[in-house]
């Protein structure tokens, strides 16, 4: 069974944590147990989107020799398991990527997925989580050059003996009929496995650090999210609905009464 994924892209800003986070939460949701990884040590920023950022220890510690990987593992949304990296350049210049690998085993044994937020670029901190991983999911934006850079990760990935599931299309909008599925697939050379549409409502979560699949479950986007989620833990996709949100005469009420 595949079990551990690498989200990877070529580029900076294609939706590789956004996923990682939402992906992750959707996954333990259907009761698998989950971890997610902040490997982007040098960008950190998972930690962020979940209010994370004060962790005391952080894969930094872990991948200086100075911490146990279980000591690195924090509580996230619907009992997602978290390994945040920590902001500081310093932790960053002690951290080394080699390590890595002994870390995702300890958390493999712990979970039954564990997806790696990866860093860009191809420096042995990048280059490792592509090789380490079971199979690398791609994030991709419909632009060609999101493209180009997400095929040179995926023949880097199989340079270093690593598989590539397939890509995600994150932000899409309706004009993008131009770069549609098909034209994708003959570019990257691999599926296309969903299509993530832009949504307000992403950002939206991230104010309050709670993922969209969470804030707003049945938003475009977090329909991707359960939907990718349900294919790869095998379960069938559900409709999730929208929590009922308060009008005003109901918050009234609630103030009136409240004792
Ligand atoms: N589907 C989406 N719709 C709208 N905004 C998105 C979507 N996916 C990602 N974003 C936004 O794009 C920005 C970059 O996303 P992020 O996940 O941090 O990218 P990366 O980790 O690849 O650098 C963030 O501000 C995020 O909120
Ligand atoms: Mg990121």
């Amino acid at each position: 069974m595949i079990r551990a994924y690498t989200i990877a892209s070529g580029k900076g800003g294609t939706g590789k944590t956004t996923v990682t986070v939402n992906l992750g939460t959707a996954l333990a949701h259907y009761s698998r147990e989950t971890c997610i990884i902040d490997a982007d040590t040098g960008m950190a920023n998972l930690g962020l989107m979940l209010g994370l950022e004060n962790a005391p220890v952080t894969l930094h510690e872990v991948l200086a020799g100075k911490a146990a990987v279980k000591d690195a593992i924090y509580e996230g949304p619907r009992g997602l398991k978290v390994v945040p990296s920590g902001i500081s350049l310093q932790g960053f210049q002690n951290a080394e990527p080699q390590r890595l690998k002994d870390v995702m085993r300890d958390l493999i044994s712990r979970c039954d997925f564990l997806l790696l937020d990866s860093p860009v670029g191809i420096g042995s901190d990048a280059v490792i989580p592509l090789a380490v991983a079971d199979e690398v999911i791609l994030v991709v934006n419909p632009e060609i050059s999101s493209l180009v850079d997400a095929l040179k990760i995926r023949i880097l990935t199989e340079m270093v003996g690593g598989a590539v599931l397939g890509a995600v299309l994150n932000r899409t909008t309706m004009e993008d009929t131009e770069l549609n599925r098909k034209k994708i697939e003959k570019v990257l050379g691999v599926p296309v496995i969903d299509v993530i549409p832009e949504d307000p409502n992403v950002r939206r979560a991230s104010t309050f650090k709670v993922p969209v699949v969470v804030k707003y479950p049945a938003s475009g986007a977090s329909r991707a999210f359960w939907r990718i989620a349900a294919m790869l833990a095998g379960v069938r996709y559900e409709e999730q609905v929208e929590e009922k949100r308060e009008g005003f005469i109901e918050r009234l009420a609630r103030a009136l009464f409240r004792r």
